[in-house]
């Protein structure tokens, strides 16, 4: 095969097309995509370089953090913070914005990153990923809170690498989702999925199903319905899946379709709802909207949430276009 598209080719040509980004916004995708390489090899590593089990701390969510998690977001952070693309940062683990330190130039770009999503699976070996949303910021100077604080709607670009039997970056800059797969031997991504588009209709759905009784009636009544099968309103089998990895279940919708709901419980009143809005809700939300799918609290579409913390929260559901709408309405009907 001597035509591969490669990442930067692909990114480069299709800047050609719509005018108006830069090619600083190019060198920032590479410089994620180098970051998000050196991530898939410790991943991939695991155990032979000591890099698996817990960190013994815990993140700002209060969550124990995994050694993989600190790892994976020091070499975000040492990747993209003396590039001069960006103007600031936000992760998962780390509490405040991230600053650009002051001897090195500011971009006109933030990102927002979860450096290493769905890590309770690393020490089982099942797949993980890194998330990452790109706004545009003031350019020139130190970003503060307000810039990084908007809708995900004013996205420029959204991806994430799945570090899965293959590494694969899933991408949109809002012309459709393309999806590379590292190729090992040559130490690029090629585009190996052109344009992916979620089928509209599904039978399959995701759902952490311990935390039922902690659901709100409308997604009660889904899930129900959908369990009844062929005899219930819905008048077809539907087939279930739950990988705890939130990046896993979006490249299998893209592929095939199907439905994922972290959806509001009523557990911990202080804690309604567990996905982050800014690094995992925001970005997902561009990519399915791109590839024709919804993406949705049940009340409100994700991409128009106006944020108002960096770790904020949000009710996530996100997928096939027909099933979405469906709890959409049962959420009005309710
Ligand atoms: O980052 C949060 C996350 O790991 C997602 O990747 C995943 O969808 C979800 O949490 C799994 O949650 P639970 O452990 O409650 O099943
Ligand atoms: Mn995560």
């Amino acid at each position: 095969m001597t035509n591969k598209v490669t990442l930067t080719q692909f990114i480069i040509e299709q800047q050609r097309e719509f005018p108006g980004t830069s090619g600083s916004f190019t060198a920032l995708l590479n410089d994620i995509a180098t970051a998000c390489k050196k991530i898939s090899h410790y991943v991939n590593r695991g155990e032979l370089i000591g890099v698996l089990g817990s960190a013994e701390s815990e993140n700002v969510q209060g969550e124990v953090q995994k050694k993989l998690d600190i790892i994976t977001n020091d070499i975000m952070v040492s990747a993209l913070n003396w590039t001069g693309r960006l103007a600031g940062m936000a992760s998962e683990e780390i509490d405040e914005m991230i600053k650009i330190p002051g001897h090195y130039p500011k971009g006109k770009y933030l990102v927002a990153f979860d450096p290493l999503d769905g890590s309770s699976n690393i020490d089982v070996n099942l797949a993980v990923g890194t998330i990452f949303s790109i706004l545009r910021s003031r350019e020139g100077i130190d970003a503060d809170l307000q810039d990084f604080l908007r809708k995900g709607e004013e996205q420029v670009c959204a991806g994430f690498v799945l570090y899965g039997p293959s590494t694969m970056m899933v991408l949109t800059t809002g012309h459709g989702v393309n999806a590379f797969t590292l190729d090992q031997d040559i130490g690029e991504f090629i585009l190996t999925h052109r344009d992916m588009r979620i089928p509209e209709e599904t039978a399959e759905f995701a759902i952490n199903m311990t935390n039922q009784r902690f659901w709100e009636p409308p997604v009660q009544r889904y899930i129900a319905e959908c369990l009844q099968g062929t005899e219930g309103p819905l008048g077809k089998n539907y087939n279930m899946r739950w990988i705890a990895s939130l990046v896993a279940e979006v490249y299998r919708i893209l592929t095939r379709g199907g439905i994922f709901m972290y959806p509001l419980d009523c557990r911990n009143p202080e804690k309604p709802a567990k996905l982050r809005l800014m690094y995992e809700a925001n970005p997902m939300a561009f990519i399915i909207e791109q590839a024709g799918g919804v993406c949705t609290t049940g009340r409100e579409r994700i991409l128009d949430i106006k944020p108002t913390d960096i770790h904020q929260r949000v009710p996530l559901i996100l997928g096939s276009k027909h099933e979405v709408e469906r709890i959409v309405r049962y959420h009005q009907e309710n």
